[in-house]
């Protein structure tokens, strides 16, 4: 594998650069202005292919030779981008039958990027033979740091339901499943009596009057991830004829829930990501660091590449709002404190031009005499300080369990309850952990757990027998495990598990769940002490529960909390279950953030005996990445740390004893 980092120097810095938008005068300016700020990175070509072979067959280079040289000389470093996520008209014209259908048959338009069939084996020859000529052209070319292949995979054509689709999806089940017997047993089509008398049968599942065979629905999106990994893998295999660089593609975590990233970790030489702020949530840069560990941890722990955010606004929210002072550094300085070793953005210059032009830009339209490009002058050097984090690491001691077939299976049509989210419990888990200052990893079900102290699963509804296990012999082995209601419901192909809810986990969690008794929307119901535990117990006073309810019968666990009201008054709402040299926890409802769910992980946490900085507000966050302790404020108000020892990496400064962190500010002590 060809080696890492990607730029020695240190971190990278920069962004999509579209010169083919401006005249040449204005790149002379691009490269002197990316110089001033620091800029050590581009993303060029991106979107290239309809200019560099303008009729099929027939290349021009002649501008991006230009540009790639410009770069070469001003000291900027080139990751190149193949074109093919935006092929050319004259292909979409010549090969009709590469056009994107949606799930109700319609034929969608170009004029746009990514309308093309993954499964397309005209788009397959025509991207491959493009890729061949760049590489062949430019594997040498001293400007070129990597390579960056398409771009956002699946973003906008995840699933294809044309002729072509339909005819590799039932290629794909041939060889998974061998026999349509074996087809049948998994899909359990005796159900309405929808069995297959030959994988001619299968069709994708479009648009149907009422709810499509499950099983057929996951096969399908496992089948559309594994065609864009094709499409990538053929590419980066013609690059690799002709050059050893580093080879990725930008991922899009965890904001495409089509593409299972767990799956596409392994193909990439460095994982990139894409992140985008989304301004209608309260406290946005929660769920960035979210979306920071889940990359680093799709990474296996390793640096990762912060590939695109933005320095204001974007263009595609219904209200695109500008970052505030002061939060376009925090933004970028929380990727990098959980492990990325770039702070790129889309874009380098403000476009003038087609669907992107109210998006935000290094270089905004109002040009250097701007805030934005102040911050971004000052980013450059706030990055150039911290060169010493590049290539170090960010460990933890708890984990959440991320499963992207889980996500997939929960929102299908007709569950339980329409309020059944994946992501809805995730995120309140992971907010009040990165509240406690508790830095988590994700994992997959099924990975070693033996490194964390604790381990959360709070939205496992499909898991499969042998993941259950795993999590089984963790808590066994003296792991403590915390699951959220709804969880080990159903196997891979989304059939339950035998016997009384939760069947993968019954044992484990040493209760069984009667019947679920889903809540009305804004219902709620209110947790009480229990009466075996004849304590508070966990979730303190006044734990609210939304969503969800259900009767549990304790079956080696016992109950910490009792739902006081609601279809189940009197019944186990929280329970514990010690087991082994382990604890296994379950919560049958959706606690609400304060008081329940905070008190509760403080119990469970200490339990763990997970260590964690005490009495800092929880508008604090602290991570930790090799010997760098970030510290960045997003209060309106001063903090002050006790106990930091080192020096400030971007202030410079002596730290021995309280730091203070300004309102809005980021603080970086080399302890
Ligand atoms: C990304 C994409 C960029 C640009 C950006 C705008 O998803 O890769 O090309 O469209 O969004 O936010």
């Amino acid at each position: 594998m060809p080696g890492y980092p990607v730029l020695p120097e240190g971190l990278a810095y920069g962004g999509d650069y579209n010169p083919e938008q401006w005249p040449e005068e204005v790149w002379r300016e691009d490269v002197r202005l990316m110089r001033e700020a620091g800029v050590n990175l581009v993303t060029v070509g991106v979107f290239n292919w309809g200019l560099i072979e303008p009729r099929e067959g027939e290349y021009d280079f002649s501008r991006l030779d230009r540009i790639l040289d410009l770069l070469h000389s001003a000291g900027v470093h080139a990751d190149l981008a193949t074109p093919t996520s935006s092929p050319p008209m004259w292909f979409r014209r010549g090969y009709p039958g590469s056009r994107l259908v949606d799930r109700e048959g319609h034929v969608l338009g170009g004029g746009s990027r990514h309308s093309f069939c993954p499964s397309s084996p005209d788009y397959a020859a025509a991207s491959e033979r493009i890729v061949a000529a760049l590489a062949a052209r430019y594997a040498g070319h001293p400007a070129l740091a990597m390579w960056h292949v398409h771009n956002e995979y699946g973003w906008a054509n995840a699933h294809c339901y044309c002729p072509a689709s339909a005819e590799a999806f039932r290629a794909w089940l041939r060889d998974t499943y061998g026999d349509v017997g074996a087809l049948n047993a998994a899909w359990g089509t005796t159900f309405w009596g929808l069995t297959y008398g030959s994988f001619e049968e299968v069709e994708p599942p479009v648009a149907a009057p009422v709810g499509v065979l499950t099983g057929l629905q996951l096969d399908f999106m496992r089948f559309s991830v594994d065609a864009h990994i094709a499409c990538f893998r053929r590419e980066r295999e013609t690059i690799r004829r002709f050059s050893d660089l580093p080879v990725t593609t930008n991922f899009m975590i965890p904001n495409c829930k089509p593409m299972d990233y767990w799956r596409w970790a392994p193909e990439v030489d460095v994982v990139a990501n894409d992140h985008y702020l989304d301004s209608a949530r309260a406290d946005p840069h929660i769920e960035l660091a979210m979306a920071a560990d889940l990359t680093r941890s799709v990474a296996g722990g390793r640096p990762w590449m912060l590939m695109e955010h933005s320095t204001g606004a974007v263009n595609w929210q219904p209200r695109n709002l500008a970052k505030r002072p002061g939060e376009m550094r925090r933004n970028t300085l929380a990727h990098v404190a959980r492990g990325s070793d770039s702070a790129m953005f889309f874009q380098w210059r403000a476009s003038r031009y087609g669907a992107e032009k109210f998006h935000s830009a290094m270089v905004p339209h109002a040009g250097t005499d701007s805030r934005i490009w102040r911050d971004v002058v000052a980013l450059g050097a706030d990055l150039r300080r911290l060169a010493g984090v590049r290539g170090a690491r960010v460990t933890a001691d708890v984990a959440l369990v991320w499963d992207w077939e889980s996500y997939w299976a929960l929102e299908l049509e007709w569950r339980p309850s329409a309020d059944l989210r994946f992501r809805e419990r995730i995120e309140a888990y992971y907010e009040a952990l990165w509240r406690e200052h508790v830095t988590v990893d994700f994992v997959h079900p099924s990975a070693d757990l033996s490194p964390y102290r604790l381990v959360v699963a709070p939205s496992s509804y499909l898991l499969g027998e042998a993941p259950a296990k795993n999590l089984h012999r963790y808590v066994e082995a003296g792991g403590h495990l915390l699951v959220s209601y709804f969880s080990g419901i159903v196997d891979e192909n989304d059939t339950i598990h035998p016997g009384p809810y939760p069947g993968a986990l019954r044992e484990v969690l040493g209760v069984a769940v009667e019947e679920f008794h889903p809540l009305r929307e804004r219902e709620t119901v209110v947790l009480g002490p229990s009466e075996s535990s004849g304590s508070s117990g966990s979730c303190g006073t006044g734990a609210v529960g939304r969503i969800w309810s259900e009767r549990v019968r304790l079956a080696g666990a016992r109950a910490v909390r009792e739902f006081a009201d609601g279809p189940d008054a009197g019944h186990p709402a929280v329970t514990r279950h010690d087991l082994g040299a382990g604890t296994a926890w379950y919560v049958s409802t959706a606690l609400d953030a304060e008081p329940g769910l905070r008190t509760l992980l403080t119990e469970v946490l200490d339990h763990a005996g997970v260590d964690r900085p005490r009495g800092l507000p929880d508008t604090l966050e602290l991570v930790r990445r090799g010997d760098h302790l970030f510290l960045i404020n997003h209060a309106d108000a001063p903090v002050t740390v006790p106990g930091v020892t080192g020096t400030g990496v971007l202030d410079g400064a002596a730290y021995d004893g309280p730091a203070t962190v300004p309102a809005g500010g980021v603080v970086v002590v080399r302890t």
